[in-house]
């Protein structure tokens, strides 16, 4: 039996996993770091999302720690080369949440294109503004997409059917494999110059911050509307708000900061911005399967089993 610290919400059938293969489960959310220090000292695995920072000096106090589970995609919260270094495994659960991922940005984009929660908060607050709020067809426009990786991929397949045309930026995809899908891979500033949308699928990593800054946003056309619902600080939120402002950037909508949570932003309060907090893989159906895959990948490598999503194997 180990002991398995959780440090955010995991869903109960990944829990019920967890505690069928007999460990004891200590769900604590909410801790501080210090706290946080303090109740790893005695766990063999820790389960975080997003939120945690599992850095160099948190696994530095989990002395008997085995296994860091990354319940969802991205680890760019996790220090997976000092886990590596100190011994200790880090998986994900890859599969778990694209498609809501994916279902998530083409809401936000159809909700951006035609300004649906602003006319909502109108007319909720007793505002008939109907001349207002027009906005702009999907139909026949260019859609950019940064990054085709599994959520990307998806995002075309859902968008295609509007009748746009596709293009995207992905330095490890093939134009063939691409081309497949229906999509033209295109150079990096050409995607910006061409997109009549853009949206974002790529983690975020050294390379990919503040890609989306000044220098690029000031390449894109003037409607151009972005989407961002991968990863914050990969589109730059103040040098965006100024594009907005100065009518070179059409509309922006975001699931993502630069830190989270994110109470305040250059963005929020725009009426040409629609955001949303990190709601990307809040669905039941995603949220089951990131704690059942989760669970089960923690359960391999406690048991001293090959995992089949661990990242630093
Ligand atoms: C992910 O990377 O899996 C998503 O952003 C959702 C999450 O952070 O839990």
């Amino acid at each position: 039996m180990a002991r398995i610290l959780v440090a955010e919400e995991l869903a109960d059938a990944g829990l019920d996993m967890l505690r069928a293969a007999g460990h004891d489960v200590d769900v604590r959310i909410g801790l501080s770091t210090d706290e946080l220090r303090d109740a790893i000292a005695a766990a063999q695995a820790l389960i975080v999302r997003s939120a945690t920072q599992v850095d160099a000096d948190l696994l530095a106090a989990g002395d008997a720690l085995v296994v860091v589970g990354r319940a969802g995609v991205g680890l760019d919260n996790i220090d997976v080369a000092a886990a590596t270094e100190r011994g200790v495994l880090v998986c994900n659960a890859p599969l778990s949440n694209v498609v809501s991922a994916a279902e998530m940005t083409i809401a936000l984009m159809l909700a951006l294109a035609r300004h649906i929660p602003q006319a909502h908060q109108a007319l909720s607050n007793g505002r008939w503004e109907r001349s207002r709020w027009g906005g702009m067809e999907i139909y026949r426009k260019t859609v950019g997409i940064l990054g085709l990786g599994r959520v990307g991929l998806l995002v075309a397949q859902r968008i295609a059917p509007f009748d746009v045309a596709l293009i995207a930026y992905d330095p490890y995809v093939s134009p063939e494999s691409a081309r497949a899908a229906g999509v033209d891979m295109v150079r990096f500033e050409e995607l910006l110059e061409r997109s009549d949308i853009i949206t974002l699928h790529m983690p975020r990593t050294p390379e990919t911050v503040g890609l989306l800054g000044a220098e690029n946003l000031a390449k894109c056309r003037p409607h151009a509307l972005i989407v961002n619902a991968a990863r914050g600080g990969i589109l730059d939120e103040a040098a965006a708000a100024a594009a907005l402002e100065e009518g070179r950037l059409g509309g922006v909508a975001m699931d993502v900061y630069a830190s989270e949570p994110a109470t305040q932003s250059p963005l929020f309060g725009r009426p040409d911005v629609v955001a949303t907090p990190h709601l990307g893989a809040s669905t039941s159906e995603a949220q089951d399967r990131a704690g059942m895959q989760i669970a089960e990948q923690v359960n391999l490598a406690l048991a001293g089993d090959p995992v089949p999503y661990a990242v630093n194997a």
